[in-house]
């Protein structure tokens, strides 16, 4: 049986459910009323500022319905507004303060070299035809931060249709797309197609571009393997054995920057770790080649950032926390660029490698989701 209570002032409202206790503000209650006068019916936008609702607002009365709903008068508004229990359920703000910093939210899954049994992969035909196929393959890239496609065709450009499952191409100065070539010569030092360190991409800019495709056309040479490592698993197992060099590469902002071809000078300053002001862990950047000076650190914590910065590149290079695949012409992966990094194993024997490469936008790809997932789409395909 639900009840309501409102504290004498009329500032808080505590709500007993069968979902349990949550108190709520007068406040906040009046700023989410769902009404037609301050919701756009349509849009669901909000109609009103905060400034138009009085600072005074209080609780003048409050009942539960005889549908169920709780009834909430404001004064001195004289304003009455139905609440659904299940809206206020599932909004509810009344819970403990965030667990340590570098905590993930629910659906986010850190991973490590066990997932290669079980690498996250979509069939573009598949995919391509939308519904429940194309939310469970973008449901694994909100997940795990990456999934591979197979079977598409092996033509260039292909890499769009990828981009055109979720939302749009992120062009840059090097293109709406750019050319991953490799020649594969080992008489040749220049070419002999050295592996690369695991990396996040472009983290001199800001935003960091958010997704990555890479698109395979041509892979004629023996190695260069793809490979994928969990910079928040990486972050989470540097918290775990070392909370200050944790604290160090979340605390501190480092520097990159590209300045490589004419008339392009981008420049960031930003953490290696990036956590949210609760210590959501957000973000990560590593890139070695594009690394700059970093000033940003005291100079009595410098040297324990280099540690830090070091076991961190070192958590990375293991091979415990990589997952590798390789990638034939028609296959590609996507990756969360603010969150996995990836990288190429070295190459034995001759050969030539050829990719496409283009940038996208992660809020485009979870809002693909996240709305196929509001529409029941998967519950529907089942
Ligand atoms: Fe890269």
């Amino acid at each position: 049986m639900s009840s309501v209570t409102v504290d004498p002032s009329g500032s808080v409202l505590t709500l007993d459910t069968a979902n349990g206790r949550h108190r709520f503000h007068a406040i906040w209650l009046r700023d989410n009323a769902q009404d037609a006068e301050t919701r756009a019916p349509g849009n669901g936008q909000r109609l009103i500022a905060l400034r138009d609702i009085p600072a005074e607002t209080r609780i003048a009365a409050a009942g539960l319905a005889a549908d169920g709903s709780l009834q909430v008068r404001f004064a001195p508004e004289d304003k009455t507004v139905r609440f659904d229990l299940a809206w206020l359920a599932a909004h509810a703000y009344d819970r403990p303060a965030p667990q340590a910093r570098g905590w993930l939210p629910d659906g986010i899954e850190p991973w490590s070299a066990g997932l290669m049994d079980n690498v996250p992969c979509g069939d573009l035909a598949d995919l391509r035809r939308g519904g429940a196929a194309l939310q469970r393959w973008l449901g694994q890239v909100v997940r795990y931060g990456f999934a591979k496609v197979v079977n598409g065709p092996v033509e260039p450009g292909a890499l769009f249709r990828i981009v055109d499952l979720f939302g749009h191409v992120r062009e840059t100065n090097y293109g709406r797309h750019f050319e991953v070539r490799t020649e594969v010569n080992p008489t040749n030092l220049a070419f002999t197609g050295l592996g690369l360190q695991a990396h996040t991409d472009n983290p001199y800019r800001d935003p960091v571009p958010t997704i990555q495709v890479l698109y395979c056309l041509e892979s004629s040479a023996l190695g260069g393997e793809n490979m994928v490592v969990d910079g928040f698993a990486a972050a989470l197992r540097l918290r775990e054995e070392t909370p200050e060099g944790f604290d160090l590469l979340a605390d501190h902002c480092a520097r990159f920057e590209y300045a490589g071809e004419a008339g392009v000078c981008l420049r960031s300053r930003r953490p290696m770790i990036e956590l949210a002001p609760d210590g959501e862990l957000i973000g990560v950047r590593f890139n070695n080649r594009s690394c700059a000076a970093v000033t940003d650190v005291p100079f009595e914590k410098m040297e324990a950032y280099y540690a830090a910065y070091r076991r961190f590149g070192e958590i990375i290079d293991d091979t415990a926390m990589e997952v590798t695949f390789r990638l034939n012409p028609g296959e590609a992966f996507v990756v969360d660029n603010t969150r996995v990094l990836h990288a190429r194993k070295g190459y034995s024997g001759e050969g030539t490698r050829w990719l496409q490469g283009c940038y996208a936008d992660k809020d485009g790809l979870r809002s693909a989701h996240d709305a196929m997932t509001r529409a029941g789409v998967l519950d529907a395909a089942e």
